[in-house]
């Protein structure tokens, strides 16, 4: 018996995700759609990744199946396996199964994380055999015209052992992502925060001095991610240099001298 459905983590986006374009990365996915060849993102964490993908999927107009990747992920846990289910063993999907059966985009997030033996999984998946082993079933599953694979990877916090190897990355069209240039990341910050252009462009400012600060005790600067954060509290009333310090200082590091001086930055601008 083989058991398929929708889950929720499975789904259709019906409107629109709010995305900046930063170049040509639309264009260059939907060739990359178009052609069947799976694409790597590649950027820090907070850059527009996951959005991007979302506002991807919507485009298409293809169901979205999201995989966060943990370095206990199997290759069972993406392509199924059985379960006892009321005295009956029933045969489940995963979410790479069932992103294959329903022609979706399946979107394996921070892949390097997952164990060595998921990767042989999506190799041949990631070639042009387009085809699922799925050994425990004994059955190769074709992949629709409609399903595309897509992982992430943020280059630089991984150790050699993490790394991914030159077999796997070899297989995907990448698209490189940054934080972005900062008008952009203005109008994104006042957009998904709700502050105004003044204080949008303060927090970016004040980003680009924590992104200066990388390498120097700083693993690495303020996303967009936590601007955004910022904006929202700022946006509720929250004191500027408070919200920097919750929602960006102490995100970032726990370093007390870094956190000092961190606040002498943004008590300086705000
Ligand atoms: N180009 C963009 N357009 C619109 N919003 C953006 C853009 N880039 C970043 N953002 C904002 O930044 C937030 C964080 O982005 P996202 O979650 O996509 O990061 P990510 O690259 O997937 O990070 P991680 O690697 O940690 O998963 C989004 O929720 C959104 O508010
Ligand atoms: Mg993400």
């Amino acid at each position: 018996m083989t058991a398929h459905t929708l889950t929720p983590e499975s789904h259709f986006i019906d409107r629109e995700p709010y995305y900046e374009t930063v170049g040509d990365e639309i264009a260059i996915f939907e060739a990359a759609y178009r052609n069947r060849l799976p694409v790597l993102l590649k950027g820090p964490t907070g850059c527009g990744k996951t959005r991007f993908m979302e506002h991807m999927a919507w485009r298409l107009k293809r169901p979205l199946i999201t995989v966060s990747c943990h370095d206990d992920l199997t290759a069972s846990d993406l392509v199924g396996r059985y379960l006892v289910k009321g005295g009956e063993t029933v045969w489940v999907d995963g979410p790479l199964t069932r992103a294959v059966r329903c022609g979706g985009i399946c979107y394996l997030d921070e892949i390097v994380e997952a164990r060595k033996d998921t990767m042989v999984v999506i190799h041949p998946l990631a070639d042009d055999r387009r085809e699922l082993p799925m050994e425990k079933l004994g059955q190769l599953l074709q992949a629709p015209e409609e399903f595309c694979l897509a992982i992430s990877y943020n280059p630089g916090y991984q150790s050699v052992l993490k790394d991914l190897k030159q077999s796997t990355r070899q297989r995907f069209v990448a698209l490189e992502f940054d934080y972005p240039a900062a008008e952009l990341e203005r109008r994104i910050v006042a957009n998904e925060s709700g502050v105004d252009a003044a204080m949008a462009e303060k927090l970016v400012k004040f980003a680009q001095m924590t992104r200066n600060l990388k390498g120097s005790g700083l693993e690495e600067g303020a996303s967009t991610r936590l601007l955004v954060h910022a904006g929202k509290l700022i946006a509720s009333s929250v004191d500027p240099v408070v919200a920097c310090r919750s929602a960006v200082a102490q995100a970032v590091t726990d370093d007390a001298d870094m956190l000092a001086a961190i606040q002498e930055l943004s008590s300086s601008l705000f």
